[in-house]
């Protein structure tokens, strides 16, 4: 008898266990209040939406290989050259493309944790090592990342679940205490109304990833960049696909980042209901990590994270559950409109009155 055929005989060893990454919940139906994956409550710019319907014989044609409109413009926003930018399919592929670019088998990464779960993942596609070090309980770094002598080492800036963020003097103190390669990722970055983005011109070892699908309201764009010394980024022009972003995603980007005003209006918008939902969280018992990002990490001191996880979703309101061992369980909480969070706390007040 001839031995059946098996996938698992000719997929890669270390990647016939690997769990991919588990996104947060996008519902296809129902009326939920979503605040689960840190989108944007507000519609994108016009100017965005404009390019979409302007975009028709765009389709036609292979896109611009390398985002030349896209990368002038995010230039002159941050404040560096175009050919320190390399642009991606969302700020995961960006990432992707460096692990892919730095990391071969056995090579080692260090991030602190808790911190953004998909690092994790492309760490394991590559078949790599990674080790990660605890947070200190004020969510500084932990000394050991320092020593870690990493070939990559990872920050998110602002962090998440936590919401915290190092400033820029800060961010200086760190990058010159790691001697590899540093790699910030600014995700949420607008809403703390920063950016080491410039920083790239003192440290040739860092790399700065940024995102449209948070503060520009994005996330179904898929569209990321990274920000690096031009050696760097002339390597990752080299290994990415040939055509990894659309012509359509590229016209959306560039109307997106080239609408400054609505970023300013829309940052002022987030960031007033993010201390709203901050204060109303405390005054119903929560303890709150003050946040510099578009969500609220919190904990009830009753230790009841999933219950009341679950009785939001069964009142169609959808936050994330997180649950990094005993002493780091909590919610993550999306900044949602002013009615949006207005619900979600009246919800929450009648969920934890009946919390002994
Ligand atoms: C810390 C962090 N980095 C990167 C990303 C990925 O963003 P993108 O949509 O650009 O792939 C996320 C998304 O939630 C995130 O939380």
């Amino acid at each position: 008898m001839t031995k059946s055929f098996q996938w698992a005989d000719y997929v890669r060893p270390h990647l016939r266990g690997l769990q991919g990454y588990v996104p947060g919940e996008q519902p296809q139906g129902g009326k939920f209040i979503k605040l689960n994956t840190n989108e944007n409550p507000y519609a994108p710019s016009s100017l965005a939406l404009a390019a979409i319907k302007e975009s028709g014989e765009r389709l036609r044609k292979y896109p611009d290989p390398t985002a030349t409109a896209f990368r002038q413009v995010a230039g002159q926003v941050l404040g560096v050259s175009p050919d320190q930018i390399v642009c991606g399919n969302g700020s995961d592929e960006v990432l992707a493309m460096v692990v892919r670019l730095c990391l071969g088998p056995e090579d080692l990464a260090a991030w602190a944790s808790p911190t953004y779960l998909l690092y994790e993942t492309l760490i394991r596609l590559q078949g790599a090592r990674w080790q990660t070090f605890r947070y200190r309980p004020d969510w500084s770094l932990p000394e050991e990342l320092f020593r870690a002598n990493a070939k990559l080492t990872l920050i998110a800036n602002p962090n998440s679940p936590s919401g915290t963020c190092f400033d820029l003097p800060q961010l200086r103190r760190i990058i010159e205490r790691i001697p590899g390669p540093v790699l910030i990722d600014e995700a949420y970055a607008d809403f703390a109304g920063q950016s080491a983005a410039s920083l790239v011109r003192d440290y040739p070892n860092l790399m700065v990833s940024r995102t449209l699908s948070k503060s520009y309201a994005l996330a179904g764009l898929r569209f990321g960049y990274l920000v690096a010394q031009e050696e760097l980024i002339r390597h990752l022009h080299n290994i990415r696909d040939s055509y990894n972003c659309d012509a359509l995603s590229i016209a959306v980007a560039t109307a997106a980042m080239s609408d400054q005003a609505w970023l300013r209006d829309n940052l002022r918008r987030v960031i007033e209901q993010r201390q709203v939902l901050e204060r109303g969280l405390a005054e119903l018992g929560f303890s709150v990590q003050p946040s510099q990002a578009n969500f609220v990490w919190c904990r009830h001191p009753g230790g009841q994270a999933q219950s009341i996880y679950m009785a939001l979703k069964s009142r169609q309101i959808l936050v994330r559950y997180m649950n990094y061992g005993p002493d780091a369980e909590g919610l993550r909480i999306t900044v949602g409109t002013p009615t949006q969070n207005q619900v979600l706390l009246e919800q929450l007040h009648q969920i934890v009155k009946s919390i002994p």
